[in-house]
């Protein structure tokens, strides 16, 4: 359908954006993207890209999933926005309740708290645990990332650049290490230890000698680190931080921006973790399907802060909120199980195939469901940040979009409806590039 966007070319539409937006923004590919579909993103030219980016794990149910589409159509025609700040809205309401139904450990006095976007999320429980607490300090790990706003930009710790130029950061928040295990394993040190190793940092060398323990309010942690590297550490890691802050009466931050939603299986990635029960939740990136959205689920009794502590203007939008509720339906429904199926069965195993067959390039493979990274190594295991920029350009060209992540790792987050087929496309195209590697 032709419309405004195809009326020029990409290359006339970038050196339109050139011109006039922030020149902070990436963009790793020379993509304009006039409309998009399904698995599909198409450019003012007609040429179709193949998408396992989902614009970075937002897209959960693909590109205007017809289901997702008819619901934000059906809120078009009630209400686009309410400010929750002075008024009920209905949709918001229904998310709440679904949003606790699908966390029930957090119990049934659990609250929800909704913004825009997974930085506003951290925010919102930066705010909390120092509001509940009663202490000024949080833990957050090496390699993690939670936004791009001042406090998630503080507690983000994957690459240097995030913070150059804007210091003094928020003060009291401290990194502790978290296990790698594939890089941990080559250096001799396996998972057990290295899990151990970075325990012991957190309760002999941080609590001890730099914030005790009484002052900490929360740990904030990713169930599987996303930016950092799509690292999944042991199950006892995250059981550790958990036992250290039920000791302590420091509460668990679980940052599931970009693995939750269905996107590794099962709804949140800390569901894996059996036992594992942090007290608050952050959602954004696929709860909506692309519409901005982001939740922080607490458990029962954490929020409890006074009206007018926080709030936002749009947070919780009705147009969003509606989207949330259709996205969560067909996650429940197929998705989640898609992910599982597809990512278990199909995608990892031929990854972990090319990655037998070209194991001078590949040094790992893994992740959950339908977050899968591959690692891009020199001879097996020095980190080739040059294989990583080859790879991307190389599938850039073929017509397949993935993303970049940690400083060699090749991500795939794809919508969760990616069949076999397109996972066939993919593994075709990355085995041509790795035979010039
Ligand atoms: C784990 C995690 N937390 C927080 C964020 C920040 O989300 P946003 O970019 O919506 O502010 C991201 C974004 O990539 C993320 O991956």
């Amino acid at each position: 359908m032709p419309d405004d966007s195809t009326t020029l070319s990409s290359q006339q539409w970038i050196s339109k954006d050139q011109a006039s937006l922030s020149p902070s923004y990436t963009r790793d590919f020379p993509l304009v993207i006039s409309h998009a579909l399904g698995m599909h993103l198409y450019s003012p030219e007609g040429k179709q890209y193949l998408d396992f980016g989902a614009g970075l794990a937002v897209c959960s149910t693909g590109h205007r999933h017809p289901k997702v589409q008819a619901a934000i159509e059906a809120q078009l025609n009630k209400v686009w926005h309410v400010s929750s700040s002075d008024y009920y809205e209905p949709t918001q309401i229904l998310l709440a309740e679904t949003l606790k139904r699908l966390a029930p450990w957090l119990g049934e006095d659990a609250k929800v708290y909704f913004g825009n976007s997974g930085a506003e999320a951290t925010e919102a429980a930066l705010k909390l645990a120092r509001f509940h607490t009663k202490r000024p300090a949080v833990v957050s790990f090496e390699r993690g990332f939670h936004g791009r706003t001042f406090g998630a930009m503080s507690l983000t710790a994957s690459k240097p650049h995030y913070q150059a130029g804007f210091a003094p950061l928020v003060p009291q928040v401290f990194h502790a290490p978290y296990p790698y295990p594939f890089r941990d394993t080559l250096s001799g040190v396996d998972a057990e230890t290295s899990t151990h190793q970075c325990l012991a940092y957190i309760e002999e060398t941080l609590f001890r000698q730099i914030a005790p323990p009484e002052t900490i309010a929360a740990f904030v942690v990713e169930a599987i680190q996303g930016e950092g590297g799509y690292i999944v550490p042991p199950d006892s890691f995250l059981l550790g931080v958990q036992a250290i802050a039920r000791k302590h009466g420091i509460l668990v931050v679980c940052d599931e921006v970009q693995s939750g939603v269905g996107r590794t299986g099962k709804f949140w990635a800390c569901q894996h973790v059996e036992g594992f029960e942090p007290d608050v939740l952050l959602s954004a990136k696929g709860l909506a399907s692309g519409l901005p959205l982001s939740a922080v689920i607490a458990r029962g009794g954490v929020m409890d802060w006074q009206a007018g502590s926080h709030a936002s203007t749009f947070g919780g939008n009705p147009l969003a909120c509606a989207s949330a509720l259709a996205t969560i339906a067909l996650v429940e429904e197929s998705l989640a199980e898609n992910a599982r199926t597809i990512g278990e069965t199909v995608l990892k195993p031929a990854l972990e195939a090319l990655q037998q067959q070209f194991s001078q390039h590949i040094g790992e493979v893994r992740g959950r469901g339908l977050m899968l990274a591959i690692e891009l190594v020199e001879n097996g295991t020095t980190p080739s940040p040059k294989k990583q920029e080859a790879v991307l350009q190389g599938l850039f060209e073929g017509g397949i979009v993935a993303v970049g992540c940690g400083c060699n790792s090749v991500r795939f987050c794809p919508p969760l409806v990616v069949e076999a087929v397109h996972c066939e496309t993919l593994i075709n195209a990355l085995k041509s590039i790795l035979l010039t590697l």
